[in-house]
């Protein structure tokens, strides 16, 4: 089976075999076969975070589970329950279609609700651990369905507990140290407060907002400023390949990023509430010189240089290969420049 439509990159890697699953009972169905009772599992969602560098021997499960639905609202909030292969993005415009705002500044990010806690999605200010209740998934190794919390799923910036091996992943072993290849997300439930504040400290949506002259804003024009400045800076998957950010934004100490200062005062910084410093990898990989450069078929996006894509054609796509070459070309250079190791996003499969 080939899964180049089933990833955002366009890469051309195929898969042993590929079932769709619309339900618990369709995960349950598959774990109860014999036959496939010793073929390793890999779980796909929208494919938008993730690079593929070679076949994947394993059977591929895709999520397609549907629905959306309010679960409790209560004075303080109203919960919301998605499937997990409800489009994210659509979930984001179904709220607040109800009037439930909350989810507006994590509009256009590409992907399905159930990849949504992997990575701990989260862009201009808000992440989903910001709005997290809770989650349903089944433990792929047991066949055990399982709730877990916020603090159960360990978010972290662009990660979680979906992100991390455990030491030896076996039948048995204790859950929650790691979940990577062993959960499939079935549900995720939101808690949107019905106390809103718009969050507009990040740049970006502030200049929107002094352009536009809107004192308070709605969290609809929220909705629509981030869809603006996405669209205006992030390449669109279903044009140009591409996994969103492909590296996570460094942080380092005071000092180093005081040494960093002192040769290129421009580097663009935010202090953190711990006292480090976080740098922006896109202004470090700019600084190196990258924009718009390929090699071979993998390119640096002209617009954001965080970005990777996808430069060939359906027919003749970038290999996995090709990326992970031009990421380490590009981790060298930065580490060069600035001493710094740029740590990859996307899940490398
Ligand atoms: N910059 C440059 N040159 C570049 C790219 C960026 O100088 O080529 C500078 C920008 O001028 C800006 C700063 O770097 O001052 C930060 O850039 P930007 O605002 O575009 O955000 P980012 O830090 O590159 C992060 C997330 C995005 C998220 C945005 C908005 C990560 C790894 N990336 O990008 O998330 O949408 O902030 O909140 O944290 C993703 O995870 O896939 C993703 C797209």
């Amino acid at each position: 089976v080939s899964l180049q439509r089933c990833n955002t990159f366009g890469i051309a890697a195929r898969a042993q075999a590929l079932v769709r699953v619309r339900s618990v009972a369709d995960v349950q169905d598959v774990l109860a076969d014999p036959r496939l009772a010793r073929t390793p599992k890999f779980v796909l969602g929208g494919g938008s975070n993730i690079v593929l560098t070679g076949d994947v021997q394993a059977l591929v499960l895709k999520v397609e589970i549907p629905g959306v639905r309010l679960v409790d609202e209560t004075d303080k909030a109203w919960i919301v329950e998605a499937g997990a292969g409800e489009s994210w993005h659509g979930l984001v415009a179904w709220t607040l279609q109800q009037g439930w705002p909350g989810l507006e500044n994590l509009a256009l990010i590409p992907g399905t609700v159930g990849a949504a806690p992997v990575q701990n999605i989260g862009a201009y200010g808000v992440e989903l651990q910001d709005r997290f209740h809770s989650l349903d998934g089944i433990d792929l190794l047991t066949g055990e369905a399982f709730t877990l919390d916020a603090a159960q799923c360990a978010f972290g910036y662009r990660d979680s507990v979906f992100k991390h091996r455990a030491p030896e992943a076996q039948h048995g072993a204790p859950r929650g140290f790691g979940l990577a290849g062993r959960a499939l997300i079935t549900h995720v439930r939101l808690l949107l407060p019905k106390a809103w504040r718009p969050e507009l400290g990040y740049l970006d949506l502030e200049r929107k907002r002094a352009e536009a002259s809107v004192e308070h804003p709605s969290a609809q024009q929220i909705f629509e400023w981030v869809c603006q400045v996405r669209r205006a800076k992030l390449p669109d998957p279903a044009v140009v390949g591409n996994a969103g950010s492909f590296f996570k934004n460094p942080t380092v100490s005071p000092e180093q990023c005081q040494d960093i200062i002192a040769r290129d005062p421009k580097v663009v910084h935010y202090p953190l509430p711990d006292g480090t410093i976080k740098l922006a990898a896109g202004w470090l990989i700019d600084a190196c010189g990258w924009k718009g450069k390929s090699v071979g078929k993998a390119g640096v996006y002209d617009r954001q240089a965080l970005v990777l894509v996808n430069r060939g054609t359906p027919q003749a796509s970038v290999s996995g290969g090709e990326v992970m070459t031009l990421a380490r070309a590009i981790q060298t250079s930065v580490y060069e420049r600035f001493g710094i190791r740029l740590e990859p996003e996307p899940v490398v499969v």
